[in-house]
C-alpha cells in the first residue's frame, strides 16, 4: 500500500471499553487514568488507535450510551483535562484516538429530555423526540408495534398520557433527525471534539437514525432461511435511506479538519450493497464489517464473506474492515467453540447454545486471528481478545447489569460476560486491574481462571495469545504486503482457505479435518500453532513468506 494512504484505510484499532480496561484511582471502575497509564502497553502491543466507548457524562443506564452531556467526561471516568491530556499522550505514543458518538438517542437526564417533559405535549421541546399519543381506547396501547433492542415495547407512556420513541432502554429516547436543532447540535459536538484533537467517532447506531415519517408498524418477520425478496422491503427504522444526508454533512465538518479524521459507522445491514452505501466517497469513511463477525467457522461462509466484503465495499473506493468480537456480542474463542445452531440475523441477538469446547474455541481463535489481521484493509481488536479471554457465562444473576437482562424478563442474560474487567497481573482479584490498596471491587467479579490470562502471565510465552497477536500485528507493520491491497485465492480443497498478497505474501487457513501440505515457500513467518514436516493441521493458520 502506498505510504500516503490515508491511516484508516489499512488501521488495527484497538477498542477500549473503558469500564472494564484499567482502574487508575482504584473505584473497581476503568478510567481515562487507567488507559493513560497502559498506553506503553498499547504501544507495544503494535496497534495504530483506539476507540473508546463513550466516556461522556451519564446515569450509565447502558453504560455510557445513555449520554446526558456530550460536552463533558463522566466523573467516573475522570474529568476533560484527563481526556486532553490522553489524547496528547497517546499521539505522542503514535496512536491515534477516535471516542464513540451517539446520536440516535441521549439519556433522559439530557438537558433536552428534562426540558421536553416539563414543556408537556404539543410543545416545541418535545419535537426533538418522537412523542406521539397512543393507540387504543385512552391511548393506552403504543402508538406501534416497534420493540426495544433491549426486549419490550419501544414506547414508554408518561403520566402526562403521551409516549416516546426509545429503540433501546427507556432513559434512552431518541432523538428526532428530521429537527434543524438535532442536526446542528451533533454537527457543533463533532467541532468540540475535533477540535481537541480526536482522530475520528465510531458512530452508535449509525443505520437508526431516521425513521418512516408515519411510523408504521413493522412488515411481517421474515424467515432467516427463506431467499431474500427480489425487491427488499424498506424498513421502518433500520437503514433507511434518508440517513445519508446526515453522514454527508458530517463528512464535510470532518473535511474541515486537518489530518485524516475518519469515522467508522456502526451499521447492521442487510447486506454488503447496503452496507457500501455508508462509505460512499461523500460520505463515512469506514463501516464494522458484521458479516465477517456473524460468520461461522466455516470455509466456505467465510470466503463469501471475504469476496463479497472487498467487491462491494471496493466498487465505492471504500476499504474493508474485519471485526471477529465487539462489547456487545459473545468473545469469540466463547463462540467458535460451539456448533454453530441458529442462524445469526442483523439487528438480532444471537446467544450461543451447545456446550463449549474452549481449547477448541482458542484454537480456531487463533487462526481467526492470523486470518483477519492478513485481509486486505483495517481490523478491529476487542480488549481482551489478544488475551484469548472467554466469555463469563458463569456471572451469577445478581450481579448482571445489562439492561437486557431485565428488559428480557431474564430470558437474555445480556452482554455482561464479554465486559468483565481484565486482568493485567497477579494470582487474585482484581488481577492489576485497579491498583494497590484499591477501595472497590471490580464491577463485575473476575473468574479466578483471569490469572492464566493475565497480561504478565503470557508476555514471554510464545504459545500465548497475547504473543501471537504480538507478534502478528509487529510483522503486519513490517510487511509491505499487508494492510489495504488485492488478494488473491490460491487453488486448495474444500475447508482450506489460502490467499497471497503481494509481495511474497501467503497465509492458509485450514477448516477442514484433513491435515493439509503447506504450498512452496521460502520461511514460515507465523504459526498459530504447531506445524510438523509442513503439513497444517485442522482449525490452524500459517502466514508464509513466498
Ligand atoms: C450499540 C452499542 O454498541 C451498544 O453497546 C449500545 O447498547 C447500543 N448501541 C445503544 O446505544
Ligand atoms: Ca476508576
Amino acid at each position: 500500500m502506498s505510504s500516503t494512504a490515508p491511516w484508516w484505510r489499512s488501521a488495527v484499532i484497538y477498542q477500549v471499553y473503558i469500564r472494564s480496561f484499567a482502574d487508575g484511582n482504584g473505584d473497581g471502575i476503568g478510567d481515562i487514568a487507567g488507559i493513560h497509564s497502559r498506553l506503553p502497553y498499547l504501544k507495544s502491543l503494535g496497534i495504530d488507535a483506539i476507540w473508546i466507548n463513550p466516556w461522556y457524562k451519564s446515569p450509565m443506564a447502558d453504560h455510557g450510551y445513555d449520554v446526558a452531556d456530550f460536552r463533558a467526561i463522566d466523573p467516573r471516568f475522570g474529568t476533560m483535562a484527563e481526556a486532553e491530556a490522553l489524547i496528547e499522550e497517546a499521539h505522542r505514543h503514535g496512536i491515534r484516538v477516535i471516542p464513540d458518538i451517539v446520536p440516535n438517542h441521549v439519556s433522559d437526564q439530557h438537558a433536552w429530555f428534562r426540558a421536553a417533559l416539563a414543556a408537556g405535549p404539543g410543545s416545541a421541546e418535545r419535537e426533538r423526540f418522537v412523542f406521539r399519543p397512543g393507540r387504543g381506547p385512552d391511548g393506552a396501547e403504543p402508538p406501534n408495534d416497534w420493540m426495544s433492542c433491549f426486549g419490550g415495547p419501544a414506547w414508554t407512556r408518561l403520566p402526562d398520557g403521551q409516549w416516546y420513541l426509545h429503540l433501546f432502554a427507556p432513559e434512552q429516547p431518541d432523538l428526532n433527525w428530521e429537527h434543524p436543532d438535532v442536526r446542528a447540535e451533533f454537527e457543533d459536538i463533532l467541532r468540540f471534539w475535533f477540535s481537541r484533537g480526536v482522530d475520528g467517532f465510531r458512530i452508535d447506531v449509525a443505520h437508526g437514525l431516521v425513521k418512516h415519517p408515519e411510523l408504521p408498524d413493522l412488515p411481517p418477520r421474515r424467515d432467516p432461511d427463506a431467499p431474500a425478496p427480489a425487491e427488499r422491503v424498506p424498513h421502518p427504522h433500520w437503514d433507511r435511506d434518508e440517513v445519508h444526508e446526515i453522514y454527508r454533512a458530517w463528512r464535510r465538518v470532518a473535511d474541515e479538519f486537518p489530518g485524516d479524521r475518519s469515522f467508522v459507522a456502526e451499521a447492521w445491514a442487510d447486506s454488503p450493497a447496503r452496507l457500501a452505501n455508508y462509505v460512499r466517497q461523500d460520505r463515512l469513511h469506514t463501516a464494522f464489517n458484521f458479516d465477517f463477525l456473524m460468520a461461522s467457522w466455516d470455509a466456505r461462509q467465510l470466503r463469501e464473506v471475504i469476496d463479497g466484503s472487498l467487491t462491494t465495499l471496493g466498487s465505492v473506493g471504500a476499504p474493508a474492515t474485519w471485526v471477529l468480537s465487539n462489547h456487545d456480542v459473545t468473545r469469540h474463542p466463547s463462540r467458535f467453540g460451539r456448533k454453530v445452531v441458529k442462524k445469526w440475523v442483523a439487528n438480532e441477538t444471537y446467544r450461543p447454545e451447545g456446550p463449549l469446547d474452549f481449547e477448541l474455541g482458542t484454537r480456531r481463535a487463533r487462526a481467526a486471528a492470523l486470518l483477519m489481521l492478513s485481509l486486505p484493509g483495517g481490523a478491529y481488536v476487542y480488549q481482551g481478545e489478544e488475551l484469548g479471554l472467554p466469555e463469563v457465562e458463569d456471572l451469577p444473576d445478581e450481579v448482571l447489569q445489562d439492561p437486557c437482562w431485565e428488559r428480557s424478563g431474564h430470558a437474555d442474560r445480556g452482554r455482561d460476560g464479554c465486559r468483565v474487567p481484565l486482568p493485567w497481573s497477579g494470582q487474585e482479584a482484581p488481577f492489576g486491574f485497579s491498583p494497590e490498596g484499591a477501595t472497590g471491587e471490580p464491577w463485575l467479579p473476575q473468574p479466578a481462571l483471569w490469572k492464566d490470562h493475565s497480561v504478565e502471565a503470557q508476555t514471554g510465552d510464545a504459545t500465548s495469545m497475547l504473543e501471537l497477536y504480538r507478534r502478528a500485528l509487529h510483522l503486519r507493520r513490517g510487511l509491505p504486503a499487508l494492510g489495504e491491497g488485492d488478494m488473491t485465492w490460491l487453488d486448495a480443497p474444500a475447508g482450506v482457505l489460502a490467499f497471497t498478497r503481494e509481495p511474497g505474501f501467503v497465509c492458509v487457513v485450514n477448516l477442514s479435518a484433513e491435515p493439509y501440505q503447506l504450498p512452496e515457500h521460502t520461511s514460515l513467518l507465523l504459526a498459530s500453532g504447531p506445524v510438523e514436516d509442513g503439513l497444517l493441521p485442522q482449525d490452524h493458520a500459517v502466514w508464509l513468506s513466498r
